[in-house]
């Protein structure tokens, strides 16, 4: 694999734990330099690895040692952390959603483009052996051509257990944005680029209210959606049906089941890296298991930094920002379809990812 990519962490909260993990297990992936806009909680995140260190963001892009900038900021900072890792000569891998809008998203394309610089983004969950062992099954026919798929995300809200949930609320978050991207990812790899869109969507109340840390009994407002559901029409002529909820309790229904004209699948959640696919073909009594086919194998979060290190230069990573581009864009139909009550045309595209053979990391 040549010599470790060095990694600047922008951003120190809740998620960058599981990232620095990664970061520390992987020989591609080399921990240079932490940034927060509060030193402190840089400071914290890299208690484990003593003599990281810690930096103004500024001069983490500047630092000739740093190869690449992971920007986990909250998605109203990912644009402009991105151009200014981009403005520093540096690719840049980012949380979800590539920007808070994808007028926004579009900037960090064309600048990383004229910089000649990569740009990749999560989710990589799907990259795991779940969503890559039933995208296997779909391209080895085992249901026959793809017809539909269903995809079902419903939760009370983050609030209930993220210390700082605010951004959950505003433009960038809610459900569609905070949620969507795991599963119209999975779509996308499963069953290629959408074309158009059609949906709805509700908001229970305008105030959310903090269930956990210092900051608990807070109430913050809600300025977007919060139950949003539609269909997306594949260019393959597949129909998805998607529902993404902080307003309801809980559900019995699978996270995705995609159905083809031979059988069904039960997909595992796109959230996570792994768990049992399942099948029932036409004529079946009940559904039976899977073996891991495809993907990397006890995947953690940033294994998507680790595909584009290993990835050769001038071809597109797995976790790309062109997939992630086309994810916000359906993800921003559906919601003008659902303000507008008519169909969306979705204006960009994209290759389905190439996939990944079952690979232990
Ligand atoms: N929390 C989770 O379970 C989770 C899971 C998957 C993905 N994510 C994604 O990860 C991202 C971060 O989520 P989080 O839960 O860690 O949020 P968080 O609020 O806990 O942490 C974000 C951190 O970014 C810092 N920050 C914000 N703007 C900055 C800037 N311009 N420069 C430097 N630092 C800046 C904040 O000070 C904060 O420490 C979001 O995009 C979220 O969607 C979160």
């Amino acid at each position: 694999m040549g010599q470790p990519l060095n990694v600047g962490v922008v951003g120190c909260g809740a998620i960058s734990a599981q990232y620095l993990a990664t970061i520390d297990r992987l020989p591609g992936l080399r921990l240079a330099a932490v940034a927060d806009l509060d030193p402190g909680r840089a400071a914290a995140a890299v208690a484990a690895w003593p003599g990281t260190p810690v930096l103004p963001a500024a001069d983490l892009m500047a630092d000739p040692g740093v190869d690449v900038v992971l920007n986990l900021t909250v998605p109203a900072a990912h644009a402009e952390v991105a151009l200014q890792a981009i403005a520093a000569g540096k690719d840049v891998y980012g949380e979800k959603p590539l920007a808070a809008n994808s007028a926004d998203a579009a900037r960090v394309l064309r600048a990383a483009e004229a910089a000649g610089v990569r740009v990749g983004c999560a989710p990589d969950t799907v990259l795991g052996t779940g969503t890559q062992t039933a995208r296997k099954a779909v391209d080895d026919g085992l249901i026959g051509r793809p017809v539909a798929a269903t995809a079902t995300m419903v939760t009370a809200g983050h609030e209930r257990w993220h210390p700082n949930p605010d951004f959950y609320y505003v433009p960038g978050g809610g459900p569609l944005l905070d949620m969507g991207p795991y599963y119209v990812t999975s779509l996308v790899t499963l069953l290629g680029p959408v074309t158009s869109v059609i949906g709805a969507a509700s908001r229970l109340r305008g105030k959310r209210t903090i269930g956990s840390g210092p900051r608990r009994g807070e109430e913050i407002p809600v300025s977007v959606d919060t139950h949003v559901t539609g269909v997306l029409v594949h260019d393959s002529g597949a129909l998805s049906t998607l529902v993404m909820s902080f307003d309801a309790a809980a559900t019995r229904a699978p996270n995705i089941e995609v159905h083809g004209e031979r059988g069904s699948l039960v997909v595992p959640d796109p959230n996570h890296f792994d768990g049992v696919v399942q099948l029932s073909a036409v004529g079946d009594a009940g559904w039976r298991d899977l073996p891991d086919s495809a993907g990397y194998v006890a995947a953690g979060r940033g294994v998507g930094l680790a595909d584009l290190a290993a990835t050769p230069a001038g071809e597109e990573p797995r976790a790309s920002g062109t997939l992630a581009f086309h994810v916000l864009d359906v993800m921003e139909s559906l919601l003008a379809s659902a303000a507008s009550g008519a169909a969306v045309t979705v204006a960009s595209t994209c290759e389905r990812p190439s996939p990944v053979p079952l690979l232990a990391l």
